[in-house]
């Protein structure tokens, strides 16, 4: 089915977003142009009946797929005994419970809330009240959010910083795997040596290093891993010189890896870990973990230092019960290992066999390639952008793709037939 069929009442939907709609619009929503009724399992159904096996998942929040049973009758019972409430709850001590059983040993005390970026903003003033010093390290294309404070913490608003004189955030450059594709990183040795040296050096012109705050992989700048061994390699560095290491699993965290976590992966120890998307399955739920004694020692010992109107609420504590239900499941994340392999496979095939994908790389279930427009050799336009963007539509899948630098982020309930059929549709859409 084509989606360039456009019902009338496709088009006001979209006209009511962009008339009402606060801020700029979503970009991949106005490239895409559809209008979603609802979704069944890793699908999204549109207003005009189409069936897209959604690989872009909310940017991840969506991981368990959409009306999952165990969830929604979790949320929704709860909904009806009590949504919200300032006094403790069984509710919260469960989900604490449930959290400390999977996140990496010591790092285990937990503040809830409802937005990644909200998060990030804790964890950062975490640390710059544990260490006493403000200056914060992140990398240049690494995202974080875009609240007042960490929308720094990324290369993209640095006129803004420099306009505002914000000079805490300082952003290097992050060193992405280069030389292997999604099936060979397993192999790969390097370890970042040239970026940890310009970080070392530049630290050491400061008054102090709060923290470190690193994407695992870099998920906004396109599914790409680090050189393997940069990540343990930057813990050392933060021990030698007692820096925090703030590691922001939005995107990473709750299976997506094929693991619980990107630390588990990388056998990194943590400081504070910073956590989204996945974990509410798509109630707007967040959290930053970190050892009791940061807590203790931070002015957030204070009582209700950082609570918010959200953190903690009973919809969200179940909604996270039945995420940690669905991923801890017997053989779900082998599951996830298995058929993101397969995707792999077809990703990596692809980039021979199309002419317009270069660049398939990737770990578990957050898979990228770039797209080339084969007449020059460069980055692909964003009209060819848009152009292959919506051939992918036609042919059922959504990739977050109107960008040269796409992202693969499946839902990982994916069966192998589903990865077939999403190889299949790439295929079909990216011949030349
Ligand atoms: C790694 C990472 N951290 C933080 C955020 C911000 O999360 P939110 O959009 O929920 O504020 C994002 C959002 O894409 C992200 O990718």
């Amino acid at each position: 089915m084509s989606t360039t069929l456009d019902t009338t009442a496709t088009a006001q939907v979209a006209a009511t977003v962009r008339r009402l709609g606060g801020g700029g619009p979503r970009r991949i929503a106005e490239s895409a142009g559809l209008v979603i009724t609802h979704g069944e399992g890793p699908y999204l159904i549109t207003d005009t009946g189409q069936r897209l096996l959604d690989f872009a998942t909310a940017m991840g929040v969506a991981a368990i797929g959409h009306g999952n049973p165990l969830w929604s009758r979790a949320v929704a019972g709860q909904a009806q005994r009590l949504a919200a409430c300032v006094l403790n709850t069984s509710e919260h001590a469960a989900y604490l419970e449930r959290l400390a059983q999977v996140l990496p040993p010591g790092v285990d005390r937990v503040a809830l809330y409802s937005g990644g970026a909200e998060a990030v903003e804790v964890a950062v003033r975490l640390a710059q009240s544990v260490s006493g010093t403000r200056h914060l390290i992140s990398f240049s294309n690494g995202f974080h959010g875009k609240t007042t404070g960490v929308r720094f913490s990324g290369g993209r608003f640095a006129d803004e910083r420099a306009a505002l004189g914000v000079d805490w955030v300082h952003t290097l450059p992050y060193p992405r795997c280069e030389a292997h594709d999604a099936l060979t990183y397993g192999s790969c040795e390097e370890d970042g040596a040239a970026a940890l040296a310009e970080l070392d050096a530049r630290a050491t012109a400061l008054d102090g290093v709060a923290a470190i705050i690193v994407e695992p992989v870099l998920g906004t700048a396109g599914n790409r891993p680090p050189q393997r061994r940069f990540l343990a390699e930057l813990r050392r560095l933060c021990d030698r010189r007692g820096w925090l290491l703030i590691v922001d699993e939005s995107i990473t965290g709750f299976g997506r890896l094929g693991c619980n976590f990107a630390v588990d992966w990388f056998d990194v120890r943590p400081d504070i870990i910073v956590l989204g998307k996945a974990i509410g399955g798509g109630y707007p739920l967040s959290a930053v973990a970190a050892p009791g004694a940061l807590w203790d020692e931070s002015l957030f010992a204070e009582r209700s230092a950082t609570s918010s109107s959200y953190g903690a609420n009973p919809l969200a504590c179940v909604a996270g019960i039945a995420v940690l239900d669905v991923i801890t499941a017997h053989g779900f994340l082998a599951q996830v290992n298995r058929v993101s392999r397969r995707l792999s496979e077809g990703i990596t095939a692809l980039q021979h066999e199309s002419p317009f994908v270069t660049g398939a790389r990737g770990i578990g279930m957050m898979l990228g390639f770039d797209l080339v427009d084969p007449g020059t050799g460069a980055l692909a336009g964003p009209e060819l952008c848009l152009r292959l963007f919506r051939r992918c539509l036609d042919e059922g899948i959504l990739i977050v793709g109107d960008v040269p630098e796409v992202r693969l982020n499946p839902p990982l309930i994916l069966t192998d037939d589903h990865a077939g059929e999403a190889v299949a549709a790439l295929r079909r859409a990216l011949a030349g």
